[in-house]
């Protein structure tokens, strides 16, 4: 009896203490369930210290939210998706709400509470860490979740590092981060979107606040990996698939997904910092044509402007920027411009008068104007998170579109300004919330280029291209986004990569970076070695610094030229792949750069810092980036066959490989089954290749369905049916090829498509159901690199033997002659 008393006194004390130190501990956990309300998809919870609310946003999304106080109306930058009418069966006892939809299933208990995401058949996918769950200290909010055994991250978007982010942490907070180090954090963007990959399962967690925002995949410690706040709410969608590439088409579903870009985006940029007056401009151009080089776009940097001021153009160096765009569009070559968000503080400069006149700009408490300093010196800053300010920067963009402008360029928009550090008491309009820099900042560059999108697609009549430094999560509904200040090194272009396919993973499909260095300059050897990666990223733009030694392909000397030319060549008689391959994106939000982490998840070598780079373009292209310098270099190849593309030897998959590195070849493999359009070779995207597809398909033991699409490349008018069309498969078992019926309004540019097998041997195969023994009408590929030439010349001697036959494209009639 006596002990028994002891023992619950000893426990009294315990409780008492515990329950002191939770009340005046700087940490407040969410505490208790008290009250649960269900209503229809959605759980409305009242708990000690806070209020949440869990939804199911579809079957495979459940969104939990929590707040100190009543959680405020709904509202998001981010997520334009509501939730779907969903079959879930929400329940609940003493201990916990159980949610069970038809692909997971999760337990909210309540003592404290804590969330476990399960599959169906009861294995955990993520659960709160016991004892952490979700906690406040001041405004920051964090949700910890239990470390698994093995656990590996991955996503996180432009975030340095290694793909494999497990041991690291990282924190969004929108930075000019100039010449940054390879291994730097924060840089300019950011995507609080991530994927937990254990036990074979996958999972994305969304947190979508904009304050800064803190995630920690086990740095320093075995136990939790956290996601967390500087302010507003805990807000996350979590998403469960069991591929990574439906996860990614899930959280692309909440986000958005990129529109089609302009064709002509999609080919070569010329860039510097920068080129005037307008007769550089046009020895650039000059000299691309005349050096076969094939090229799209040319950029303009700050110095075509007066003083740097937006919106304007400097008179002395560019007297007649129509005529010149004009005489640019002639030669195929679409202009580009840069804007940067400030607006010079300066009398009588129209934007400036006409911004004051609106009053659109971000504002102090007083009411006065925030000022801040950058290039054109004092400048004031659209508040782009004002309905009003996206208008009035839309209607400032109408010149542009009268001056022949077909691309804008949104840099300097974390915000940048000299000293890095604006206050925290900016008020935004943030929609007609209103909110302060804390909350806004992250965002800022996100609604610019919405604004730029909009105004432009007004302004320019046609699709748009936009590109950005900085953004938030869903930028890719706007704009296309490359990595910044990088330098000419080795390390940058590997890590530009890993970032290019972290922003993949991330719902980012239009990615590039600085192609050759921005800051610094680059060897002949590392020039070769980007320019051959660069015609494997999505966006291909050569850019450098103010003062930096020129870095046209030419200027590196007679080898790296030809190098160059190979692979831009290569890259513009792949168009028909690369635009099919965008088209892809804009359907499922797969992203065109693949890291192997979407399609070889559980595949452990992959994420071997040796291989980490390795990645797919579109669905058939296994890339290896090595150092510019590099002879020989250690690869591995994923389960499968590939073929080097270059002479079409096979190659096993699961294997890891020395291979020769030389500065000639990128490193390139075919996977198996793959089936690939190209075209003729053109110098821009506005010359009409000839009217031949030429699809090529690569014998492989797997089925494959591909889309074959194409469309004007400049309107809107693909959105109302204005497209072409056409399922291509394979059945490899049966070995039989089928071009389905063509889909769409719009005739394809190409009347024949001349079909060109690999691999397949002497033996018999069918196409639409007709028997086909091909004999010896071979035609030579991609030959060693001096001569590329996947039409297949006459007189080409070296390279792989393909079989090719020729199909009749448009009409009615699908005829196949051979
Ligand atoms: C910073 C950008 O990152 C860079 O690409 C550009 O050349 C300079 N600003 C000058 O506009």
């Amino acid at each position: 009896m006596y002990i028994k008393f002891r023992w619950l006194l000893i426990l009294l004390l315990v409780v008492g203490y515990v329950g002191a130190f939770a009340q005046n501990s700087p940490v407040k956990s969410v505490g208790n369930v008290r009250n649960v309300t269900i209503n229809g998809q959605q759980i409305n919870i009242t708990t000690d210290n806070a209020f949440a609310e869990v939804t199911v946003y579809s079957p495979n999304i459940i969104r939990v939210r929590m707040d100190k106080q009543q959680l405020p109306a709904d509202f998001s930058y981010a997520v334009i998706a509501q939730p779907q009418k969903t079959k879930a069966t929400i329940s609940q006892t003493q201990s916990e709400v159980t949610i069970v939809t038809d692909s997971l299933k999760a337990t909210i208990t309540k003592s404290p509470f804590a969330v476990t995401f399960y599959t169906t058949d009861g294995k955990i996918i993520n659960q709160d860490e016991t004892g952490l769950t979700t906690s406040w200290v001041n405004e920051s909010v964090t949700t910890y979740k239990h470390m698994q055994d093995g656990e590996r991250f991955i996503g996180l978007g432009e975030k340095t590092g290694d793909l494999d982010r497990r041991g690291n942490g990282y924190t969004n907070w929108n930075t000019d981060a100039f010449g940054y180090q390879a291994n730097q954090d924060p840089i300019y963007a950011t995507i609080p979107f991530y994927m937990g990959i254990h036990h074979g399962l996958n999972y994305g967690i969304f947190l979508d606040n904009t304050y800064q925002s803190d995630f920690n995949f086990g740095a320093s410690n075995n136990r939790f990996s956290f996601f967390g706040a500087r302010g507003g709410e805990m807000n996350y969608y979590f998403i469960y698939h069991k591929q990574v590439a439906d996860i990614i088409s899930s959280y692309t579903q909440l986000t958005g997904r990129m529109k089609m870009p302009p064709l002509w985006s999609l080919g070569y940029q010329q860039n510097r910092y920068s080129y005037y007056p307008e007769t550089e401009v046009f020895r650039i151009a000059q000299t691309l044509r005349e050096k076969k080089i094939p090229a799209d776009g040319i950029t303009l940097d700050i110095h075509y402007m007066d003083h740097y001021k937006v919106f304007t153009w400097d008179k002395e160096r560019f007297p007649d920027p129509k005529k010149m765009t004009d005489k640019l569009k002639d030669m195929g070559f679409k202009t580009t411009v840069i804007v940067d968000p400030g607006v010079k503080v300066e009398k009588g400069y129209g934007t400036y008068e006409r911004g004051l006149a609106a009053n659109i700009f971000a504002k102090y408490p007083d009411s006065t104007n925030y000022t801040g300093e950058v290039w054109p010196g004092w400048c004031h800053f659209p508040d782009f998170t004002n309905p009003k300010a996206r208008l009035w920067w839309g209607s400032e963009l109408k010149k542009y579109g009268e001056d022949g402008i077909s691309g804008i360029w949104n840099d300097m928009n974390e915000i940048a300004t000299w000293g890095q550090k604006m206050p925290d008491n900016i008020i935004f309009d943030y929609d007609g919330r209103k909110a302060s820099n804390m909350q806004t900042h992250n965002v800022y560059a996100m609604q610019m280029t919405r604004a730029s999108y909009e105004g432009a697609k007004v302004a320019f009549n046609k699709r748009p291209f936009v590109l950005t430094r900085a953004g938030y999560a869903g930028l890719q509904r706007y704009t296309a986004i490359w990595t910044g200040d990088n330098r000419s090194e080795d390390s940058h272009m590997l890590a530009g990569v890993r970032l290019l396919n972290s922003m993949g993973l991330s719902g980012i499909p239009f990615t590039g970076m600085d192609i050759g260095g921005f800051t610094g300059g680059a060897t002949p050897a590392l020039f070769a070695r980007w320019i051959q990666i660069g015609a494997f990223n999505p966006y291909f733009r050569n850019h450098t610094a103010v003062n930096t030694k020129s870095a046209e392909p030419w200027t590196f000397g007679e080898e790296v030229m030809e190098i160059s030319r190979n692979y831009i060549s290569l890259r513009y008689k792949l168009m028909p792949y690369l635009y099919s391959t965008f088209y892809e994106a804009t359907q499922t939000g797969k992203p065109v750069m693949r890291s192997l982490a979407i399609d070889y998840t559980q595949d452990q070598n992959i994420y071997n810092t040796q291989f980490q780079n390795q990645y797919l373009f579109g669905s058939a292209f296994l890339v290896m980036p090595f150092e510019g310098g590099a002879q020989f270099g250690k690869v591995y190849f994923p389960a499968g066959k590939w073929y080097n593309l270059y002479d079409g030897a096979v190659q096993a998959g699961g294997e890891q490989k020395l291979i020769e590195v030389g500065m000639q070849k990128l490193p390139v493999y075919v996977k198996e089954s793959s089936i690939i359009p190209m075209q003729s070779l053109v110098q821009s995207t506005a010359e009409k290749p000839t009217d031949t597809l030429m699809v090529h398909i690569y014998q492989g033991a797997q089925n494959n369905n591909y889309t074959y699409y194409e469309d004007d490349g400049e309107s809107f008018n693909y959105e109302n049916g204005a497209y072409f069309k056409r399922l291509i498969s394979y059945d490899a078992a049966k070995r039989e090829i089928a071009f389905a019926k063509a889909d769409g309004a719009l005739k394809s540019k190409f009347n024949k498509i001349k079909v060109m097998m690999h691999g397949f041997g002497n033996g018999a195969f069918k196409m639409n159901g007709k028997s086909i023994n091909m004999n010896d009408d071979f035609v030579s590929f991609l030959n060693p690199l001096s001569k590329f030439d996947p039409q297949g010349s006459a007189n080409a001697t070296e390279g792989e033997k393909v079989k090719s036959i020729i199909i009749k494209n448009n009409g009615e009639a699908f005829s196949i002659s051979y």
